[in-house]
């Protein structure tokens, strides 16, 4: 008897590429997953539900083979150098219309390039990003494909029956050309880095600023998690309070060390940002930040030299929680307002045409970034669409209203030497992005003056240079 062929092949067993294939098969869809490893395959044929079908093998060829034509499967392994050596694999054992999805965190340059490499082979190759961790993976990521639209019809059905689905509609869409997924997902990291900053930054001001208890935290952010602010970020934020050490008293979060760590995603979104150009502050302070925590030793000297005391902060304990809300809410929308106004450039830049409203509609679910938020941005983008979502006047509402709690966090930071770059940040974005006139017309007048750069005049057209008065 002719046995059966399988409907789609991951590359790649990791916790991501095994819950990903689950999830594919507790949909109806025959898999079949691939690694070196037979501890994974064999794991991943024992987590199947018995009537699932679900096959893993040992060799690239076995599992080619196995698979419908036109093939269709994901490599969900690191980014980098390891993409290349899967493709190089492959490029043998496939044909023309064979369908190779992308699904890790690439950088889209290396997107773009592998596309080109592949066109003569007549594969489809898609940049996918995929949010949402294991959970995620398992349960309904967010999945941002881009590239191929040809390949892209042909993996839909899939892709939609394991996403997340906000109000019946799949977190998947079409996002955009060329390494228009890769991008996406990029920049959704760039995000998380800002709000998690943010988050980390009121951690601060009320743990110390208030020394609030852990138990008093969780609570904090449990009600911030139930209200207008609704987001995955502050749900495991709240859980992460309440998490006990296994290895000792009290709560795991106070023995963690303070040295944060990064992949890559969102240094490369602010490095995106100086290039486009646009401005990101938030995620450029994000990243900073993280940088700054890993000077572990120096902070420790400095600590020392400036007897730098981080005092509790003299206002009543609800007071400061809510200004906290208003502040946190004021500059999350701000992040959202940063990343989605880099995508509307970048699109064009790039030639990529991401659609935008398509992109909040599938950050609502299953992403790391979804929340409340992404809602009330999609009424925004149905009505136009906006370069920036400080444009739209619901949203210079809510600002306006939030506004002077933003600015009576950030002082009282200041004044009390706590390090809340990114609440300063979006303040001061706030601040540059609503000025008519900003104090540029110096550096213009400077640049002039030392390096005969030209200007250009409010009063008439043209370019213009100056023999400047020396300095005597
Ligand atoms: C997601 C996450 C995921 C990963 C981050 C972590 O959307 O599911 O963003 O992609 O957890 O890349 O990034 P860092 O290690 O750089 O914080």
């Amino acid at each position: 008897m002719k046995e059966e062929l399988f409907d789609f092949g991951m590359i790649g067993l990791g916790v991501m590429g095994s819950n990903l294939l689950l999830n594919m098969a507790d949909h109806g869809y025959a898999v079949i997953g691939y690694d070196k490893n037979t501890d994974k395959t064999k794991l991943l044929e024992s987590n199947a539900g018995k009537d699932a079908r679900v096959r893993g093998v040992n060799t690239l060829e076995e599992m080619i083979k196995s698979l419908k034509v036109p093939r269709k499967l994901m490599m969900l392994v690191p980014a980098g150098a390891p993409v290349d050596s899967v493709l190089e694999d492959l490029k043998p054992l496939l044909q023309a219309g064979d369908i190779i999805i992308d699904g890790g965190n690439s950088h889209y340059t290396d997107t773009l390039r592998r596309i080109d490499e592949l066109k003569p082979t007549g594969f489809h190759f898609m940049g996918v990003g995929i949010s949402g961790g294991e959970e995620g993976a398992r349960r309904g990521p967010s999945i941002m494909p881009g590239g191929d639209q040809e390949a892209y019809e042909k993996v839909a059905p899939i892709l939609k029956a394991v996403a997340a689905q906000v109000n019946g509609e799949p977190c998947v869409d079409y996002l955009g050309k060329n390494a228009a997924g890769h991008y996406v997902k990029m920049v959704h990291n760039g995000i998380e880095y800002s709000i998690m900053q943010l988050i980390s930054e009121c951690y601060d001001l009320m743990h110390h600023g208030l020394a609030m208890s852990n138990k008093e935290l969780h609570e904090v952010f449990k009600k911030w998690d139930s209200g207008e602010m609704k987001s995955y970020l502050l749900e495991i934020t709240a859980a992460i309070f309440e998490q006990k050490d296994d290895k000792g008293k009290g709560e795991l979060v106070d023995k963690i060390s303070d040295k944060a760590g990064a992949k890559g995603t969102g240094k490369w979104t602010s490095q995106e940002g100086l290039d486009l150009p646009i401005p990101v502050p938030n995620i450029d302070a994000a990243v900073m930040m993280r940088n700054l925590s890993s000077l572990v030793e120096e902070r420790v000297i400095a600590n020392n030299i400036y007897l730098t005391h981080i005092e509790k902060i003299d206002i009543p304990k609800e007071e400061l929680i809510s200004l906290l809300h208003d502040a946190l809410y004021f500059a999350t929308i701000i992040s959202y307002a940063q990343g989605l106004a880099m995508l509307t450039q970048a699109s064009g830049e790039l030639k990529m045409d991401i659609p935008i409203p398509a992109v909040v509609k599938v950050w609502r679910g299953g992403c790391i970034i979804r929340s409340a938020l992404l809602d009330v941005f999609k009424n925004v983008f149905q009505e136009d669409n906006y370069k920036n979502l400080l444009l739209n006047k619901n949203i210079a509402q809510v600002l306006q209203l939030k506004l002077p709690a933003l600015q009576k966090v950030v002082s009282l930071a200041a004044g009390n030497n706590y390090a809340a770059s990114g609440l300063m940040a979006s303040l001061n974005y706030f601040n540059a992005y609503r000025r008519h006139h900003l104090p540029t017309n110096l550096i213009q007048a400077q640049r002039d003056f030392f390096g005969a750069h030209t200007y250009e005049r409010v009063d008439c057209e043209g370019i213009f240079h100056t023999q400047w008065e020396s300095i005597s």
